[in-house]
């Protein structure tokens, strides 16, 4: 079992939930938004991709009131030094990364997937507002050059984002098989609470 330290707050549960939940129906309603034959993925896409925002915003003032920032971005020596030892620990040892609030890959890696779903948020919201076809939040916006380009880094942020889901629901998998409780601590209660 891999020492996992996980008291994860309820703020941080409850945005969890949001951000699995919007973030997921994000990526398969982003499959079918160009369906010619229904507009419904397009406008749940849109909908949804606002309440997306919204619990990625509630994550980011968290993180920041929380202390956590340090965290998901160790972009310091010692903090580097911590995630190499991980990538080292998992390539040649086949050691799982701690997970938790641990100071290393894992948490890193959930860092740069913040980062790369708050790419997605502002460029939805910006296509939202600059869409031609009044399928958006101006009706007559004609500005088809600015939608092309924000379009494009939206869809290419999608696969970053695909491989950090498939990513990190296969790590916490692995660390499930091996006996760390831990859907149950980021979704439910964490390890502290339980008994309780
Ligand atoms: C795609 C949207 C998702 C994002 C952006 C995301 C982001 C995060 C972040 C930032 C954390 C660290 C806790 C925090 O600081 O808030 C975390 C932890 C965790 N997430 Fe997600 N998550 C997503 C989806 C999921 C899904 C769909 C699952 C499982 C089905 C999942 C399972 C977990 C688990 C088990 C942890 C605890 C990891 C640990 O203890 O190190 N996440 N996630
Ligand atoms: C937050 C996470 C988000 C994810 C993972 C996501 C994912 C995707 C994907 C995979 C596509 C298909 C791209 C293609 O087929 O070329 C797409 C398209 C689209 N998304 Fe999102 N999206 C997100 C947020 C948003 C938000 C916040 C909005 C607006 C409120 C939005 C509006 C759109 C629109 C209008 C399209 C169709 C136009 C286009 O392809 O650029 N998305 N999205």
């Amino acid at each position: 079992m891999t020492d996992t330290h996980s008291d994860w707050s309820l703020i941080t549960r409850l945005a969890h939930w949001g951000l699995a939940l919007t973030i997921s129906a994000q990526l398969l309603s982003g499959l079918f938004v160009a369906d010619p034959h229904t507009r419904l993925y397009f406008y749940f896409h849109e909908y949804d991709g606002l309440a997306a925002s919204f619990f990625i915003l509630v994550a980011w003032l968290w993180a920041y009131a929380n202390q956590e920032i340090g965290l998901l971005f160790p972009w310091n020596a010692a903090g580097m030094a911590a995630v190499k030892a991980d990538i080292r620990a998992l390539a040649h040892k086949r050691t799982l990364p701690p997970g938790g609030q641990t100071t290393g890959l894992a948490s890193f890696g959930h860092g740069l997937g913040l980062l790369a779903v708050t790419v997605m948020a502002m460029s939805g919201v910006w296509i939202f507002f600059i869409i031609p076809g009044g399928h958006g939040a101006q009706a007559a916006s004609t500005d088809f050059r600015a939608f092309m380009e924000v379009s494009a880094i939206h869809t290419f942020t999608s696969y970053l984002v695909w491989v950090y889901w498939v990513g990190h629901i296969g790590f916490a998998i692995a660390h499930q098989l091996e006996g760390t409780p831990i859907f149950r601590n980021i979704f439910w209660r964490p390890a502290k609470d339980a008994g309780r």
